[in-house]
């Protein structure tokens, strides 16, 4: 789907737009419309529910007078409470409403609104950057779809009296959405097109657009004694990998010191020796969207040419039973010098993330370090699909953290860290075990193990086992499916705190 601005102009095909404020009013555009069909649109208002509420729409078939197809009114709420997320969200739902709909083309009119505080050029850019991230679809593999069965939007034009202005504030926004697109293409893949080397030649890409790849295979990862990342991906057929990438976007005099961001990046989780149920494996491969995240957020970090200095580290591994998979009960040493009894060989995220958290700050000594990943089923009977788990050693950063999540509608919750919890994961033979007792807690005493390999460095764990995948419906941003959580959060979390304005 193509996205254009415009400036103000009835179109004559495809579907209107036109936003409506609480109790009913019409601005320029519809007022103007209103005239030319002798009043069809007002009286489509006068009855009936549609009031102008945030997220009401209504469809009207284009009434004489018009050669367009159809008026679609959507509510926008009370004028002076009108923002970017309500923008975004009008922008995605319009999306959804007219592929359902078999539109081909639309036109989304942005007047100023009366009493608010944004410019026609923000909220024409938001508009537009809610339809974007709303229209992602993965169907590279549907041969045989049916035309009926595909989005029929092909093009939507924002119209607004400031297009330069309105290009202007769009162009960072496409350039994150592209990275979101990146994660959710990345995670929608399979597990057997999107193994470790094969997402590290996708990392391998981004060096076009000016970021440091590096890439560490098995037997440099051996001399560094990673042996607990490389034990889970003992038993595959694949190769691990240490994907790593710098964005070097500092300007000079301004804070060279890194952020880093570590994904768990397990291509497939079988659960190993340790072996899953069949019923719902299928879903493991997303189990490396905590890397699809940190992936995305590097190509979204460059794409806009960010004014800080960010390290992107992902662990990328796939976990398979095998004659030479790791068993449970083996002992591993890692990178940090630490042993680990294996008790269970399907909890191997947190194998993989102890030794690549130890190389981020060992290795660039970070401001910060934030890892993702899809770690415990316990986080998902705790927040469901709604919040995302957060574990964090500082409350800056936690509490930052918290506030980018709510500007861009991805969640965090934070959870509790402890000595209690630590306990549990002490093992009789080794310095630790991978598991804790049983299922209480488990979300908690996954991320006490993280803890273990981080020093005095500020960091934040986030659990987005529940957040990566929407199985159960969609909404206005976030399609059905690879949902691309964490790349608007840390972007937002880079831009209001760490960047050089
Ligand atoms: N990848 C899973 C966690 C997961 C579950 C992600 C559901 C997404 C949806 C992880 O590797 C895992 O298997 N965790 C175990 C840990 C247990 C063995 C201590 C779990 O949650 O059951
Ligand atoms: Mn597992
Ligand atoms: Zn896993």
């Amino acid at each position: 789907m193509k996205i254009d601005f415009a400036g103000i102009a009835v179109p004559n095909q495809g579907t209107i737009v036109v936003a409506v404020l609480e109790e009913r009013v019409l601005g320029p555009t519809g007022r103007l419309l209103d005239g030319r069909t002798g009043g069809a649109l007002s009286r489509a208002i006068a009855t009936g529910r549609f009031k102008g509420k945030k997220g009401q729409q209504l469809a009207i078939v284009a009434p004489n007078g018009l050669t367009l197809d159809r008026i679609l009114l959507c509510g926008l709420g009370k004028a002076s409470e009108v923002d970017v997320p309500k923008l975004e969200q009008l922008g995605g739902s319009v999306i959804g409403t007219l592929n359902k709909a078999g539109e081909r083309s639309a036109t989304i009119v942005i007047d100023p609104i009366e009493g608010g505080s944004l410019s026609v050029a923000r909220m024409a850019a938001a508009a537009a950057y809610g339809a974007y991230l709303g229209s992602y679809r993965f169907d590279k593999y549907r041969t045989k779809q049916k035309d009926d069965d595909k989005p029929s939007l092909v093009e939507i034009v924002v119209m607004c009296a400031d297009v330069d202005g309105a290009r202007a504030a769009y162009s960072p926004l496409e350039r994150i959405a592209e990275g979101v697109y990146f994660t959710r293409d990345l995670v929608s893949e399979p597990g057997n097109v999107k193994h470790p080397e094969a997402i590290a030649a996708d990392i391998r890409t981004l060096s076009a657009m000016g970021i440091d790849v590096e890439i560490l295979g098995e037997a440099r990862m051996r001399e560094l004694g990673m042996h607990s990342l490389l034990g889970v991906g003992l038993g595959s057929a694949r190769e691990s990998q240490l994907g790593i990438m710098r964005w070097n976007g500092a300007p000079d005099g301004f804070d060279q010191q890194p952020v880093c961001f570590v994904g768990k990046g397990v291509t497939f989780d079988t659960g190993g020796i340790s072996i899953k149920p069949a019923a719902g494996m299928e879903e493991m491969k997303y189990d490396m969207a905590g890397a699809g995240c940190v992936i995305g957020l590097m190509k979204a970090l460059a794409g806009r040419k960010a004014k800080l200095n960010a390290v992107g580290l992902v662990g990328l591994v796939e976990n398979m039973p095998d004659g030479k998979a790791q068993r449970p009960g083996d002992v591993v040493t890692s990178m940090s010098g630490q042993t680990i009894e294996v008790i269970n060989t399907d909890a191997e995220g947190r194998l993989v993330l102890a030794d690549v958290l130890w190389y981020a700050q060992a290795t660039y000594k970070p401001k910060f370090m934030v890892d993702l990943a899809t770690l415990t089923g316990a986080i998902v009977i705790s927040l469901g699909t709604y919040q995302a788990g957060l574990f964090c050693n500082n409350d800056e950063l936690a509490n930052r953290l918290i506030a980018a999540g709510k500007a861009v509608d991805e969640q965090l919750w934070r959870m509790p860290l402890g000595d209690k919890y630590d306990k549990d994961i002490n093992s009789e033979i080794a310095d630790m075990k991978n598991v804790g007792k049983g299922r209480e807690a488990g979300s908690v005493t996954a991320a006490q193990f993280l803890q273990r390999f981080v020093n005095d460095v500020p960091w934040a764990h986030l659990d987005i086992a529940g957040m990566a995948w929407m199985k159960n419906g969609d909404s206005a941003l976030v399609p059905k499916g690879a949902s691309g959580y964490g790349v608007r959060l840390l972007e937002r979390l880079v831009h209001d705190y760490y960047e050089a304005k």
